[in-house]
């Protein structure tokens, strides 16, 4: 069933437990990652950033392809469609195309205007039971062309936009988009603490999951984390599960270069990380 991450994302709150945003890329992605959540009766948050959406034809179409998908699979676990980094005006072209869930990352805009845009986003999404996920402080890397520096969240500008009404909470602390360099000093849960102190409860989200170790995202989640964006590390998968079998030759073996042959061991790849983060994170079986 497709709905909006607020109360999925307080049954996990309340439960002590994380769920995922698996971000996806086409139909392969998006029917890998909801046949997981089904086989593992867990809810399922799917990640679309506007450079994503933009590449599988539009907002709109990502709608359809999901709703149908949710029908024909017979996906009877709660789903979330939310915009992963939305701009101000993504964030209107995603809401009027039917995603239930949307990010407003503001946090590169000075924060008065940060707050202004959050407040009335936060009211059109709400009108409609939308979903609204609000950013303090920069994730560091880049994803889709949206670069952050990196820096640490003030809480009192997260007490600030927090207090805006918004559903999901992001803060920079720490993390980092893509891989983690060698030299990474890990998250810091001083900050995380912090934030939470100040946020009153409202469900946080923890950006850039690829590669945070399990026992980092197990103390994230006892400090009110509920949301895990992973992104990378399934492209990685994929990439590598694809370039052995092109290395071994598979695609020049019989018909082995149609693209349900060529791209099914990228899928498997793919299924198998979405698995193991259901299972890390503890939402299996709390659909
Ligand atoms: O918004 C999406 C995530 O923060 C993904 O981060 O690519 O490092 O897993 P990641
Ligand atoms: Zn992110």
């Amino acid at each position: 069933a497709l709905v909006s991450a607020k109360e999925m994302l307080i049954k996990a709150r309340d439960n002590g437990y994380g769920v995922a945003q698996i971000n996806i890329n086409n139909l392969e992605w998006t029917k890998a990652t909801l046949q997981v959540a089904q086989e593992l009766n867990s809810p399922i948050i799917l990640g679309v950033s506007e450079g994503a959406a933009k590449y599988m034809g539009g907002y709109r179409l990502v709608m359809a392809m999901v709703r149908e998908l949710v029908a024909s699979l017979n996906i009877t676990v709660p789903v979330a469609v939310h915009l992963d980094h939305g701009t101000y005006e993504g964030a209107y072209k995603a809401l009027e195309a039917g995603f239930t869930s949307i990010m407003f990352d503001g946090s590169h805009y000075p924060i008065a205007e940060n707050v202004e845009k959050t407040r009335e986003i936060v009211a059109a999404c709400h009108a409609k039971g939308v979903s609204v996920e609000a950013e303090v402080g920069s994730i560091g890397g880049e994803e889709d062309g949206v670069i952050g520096a990196g820096e640490l969240a003030d809480p009192k500008e997260c007490a600030l936009i927090a207090s805006l009404g918004v559903d999901l909470f992001a803060a920079g602390i720490g993390n980092i988009h893509g891989k983690y360099p060698a030299n990474w000093k890990g998250l810091d849960f001083d900050v995380l603490q912090e934030v939470q102190r100040v946020t009153n409860k409202v469900p946080l989200v923890l950006h850039g999951g690829t590669g945070i170790p399990e026992h980092m995202i197990k103390k994230a989640i006892s400090l009110g984390v509920t949301k895990i964006n992973v992104n990378t590390e399934l492209q990685l998968a994929f990439a590598e599960a694809t370039r052995k079998y092109i290395e071994a030759g598979k695609d020049l073996e019989s018909k082995g270069f149609d693209p349900r042959k060529l791209l099914a061991p990228g899928v498997e790849a793919i299924k198998t990380v979405v698995r193991e983060k259901l299972t890390m994170f503890g939402s299996v079986n709390k659909a």
